[in-house]
């Protein structure tokens, strides 16, 4: 069966920083993938570098068969590849009806939406609509009128999960969903994002929290300085040796083994 998203050998550097090295590996339709890895072994830049926000230096990106590595990131939209941010800004004018309204045209490119196309308009009602029903799901119908950028971290999370969806896309990318969100919030997002998974949109989830991975993923890629050093069930994590020496930076003991979870 073709993987969803097949990663072949991606490298990236930034001047002498070799933030990712023949990363590879294969996610297939349906599954809810975490990615885990100290700070700064390169999570963010294996997701810029998927939905085109950074341009690998090598190696392949495919969706579905298609290359991606060579097309900008509204390009990349249109192949049903969504993403979220570490820290999501938020535009200082906006409500956060127009915020997730403005996520609904980023498949058009810089021209449609600067010349506001016929599609552009044609598309306004039905958008309208998707926005409503994913502020319903996000729990956001509440603040729909206030500026996006007074609203709480937890909210703004919510706010650019929904932002992703108004493209429908077939694989979303999250960086760090639940930083700074309360453990009820977390626990709100766990069934959420199954939801989203049962609904057929495959995740990808970059997270510290592992608590949160367990609940939700059922495979993780475990990344460190830039190379893949495992790929396992959460329940193998704590006691895989490359991903306590990830974590602990030496050789791991056995009784190190509950540092990590
Ligand atoms: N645009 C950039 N220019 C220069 N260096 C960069 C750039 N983006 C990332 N880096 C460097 O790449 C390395 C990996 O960064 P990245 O943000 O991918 O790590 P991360 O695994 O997401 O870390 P964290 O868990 O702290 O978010 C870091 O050393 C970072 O400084
Ligand atoms: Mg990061």
């Amino acid at each position: 069966m073709t993987p969803l998203l097949k990663v072949s050998n991606v490298a990236k550097a930034y001047g002498g920083n070799r933030v990712l090295e023949s990363v590879s590996f294969n996610i297939h339709a349906g599954e809810i993938i975490g990615v885990i890895g100290p700070n700064g072994s390169g999570k963010s830049t294996l997701l810029n570098a998927i939905s085109g926000f950074t341009r690998p230096d090598h190696g392949e990106i495919l969706i579905d068969g298609q290359p991606l590595q060579h097309l900008v990131a509204h390009q990349i939209v249109r192949h049903g590849v969504a993403r979220t941010f570490q820290l999501p800004a938020m535009p200082e004018k906006m409500t956060v009806l127009e915020v997730i309204m403005a996520g609904g045209t980023a498949h058009h490119g810089f021209w449609s939406n600067l010349l506001n196309t016929p599609s552009v308009r044609r598309s306004e009602r039905e958008t309208r609509s998707r926005a409503g029903q994913l502020m319903e799901r996000l729990l956001l119908s509440q603040v729909r009128d206030n500026p996006a950028a007074a609203l709480s971290g937890g909210q703004k999370k919510l706010l650019s999960i929904a932002c992703a969806l108004m493209g429908h896309p077939r694989l979303l990318m999250l960086d760090e969903p639940t930083a700074g969100v309360h453990p009820n919030l977390r626990r709100e997002m766990v069934t959420m994002l199954k939801q989203l998974a049962a609904d057929g949109i495959t995740l990808m989830v970059v997270e510290h929290d592992m608590h949160f991975i367990r609940e939700l993923c059922e495979r993780c890629i475990v990344l460190d300085r830039g190379h893949i050093v495992a790929e396992c069930t959460p329940a193998e994590l704590s006691s895989n040796v490359h991903v306590l020496q990830a974590y602990l930076g030496k050789k791991a003991h056995a009784a190190e083994k509950m540092t990590l979870c």
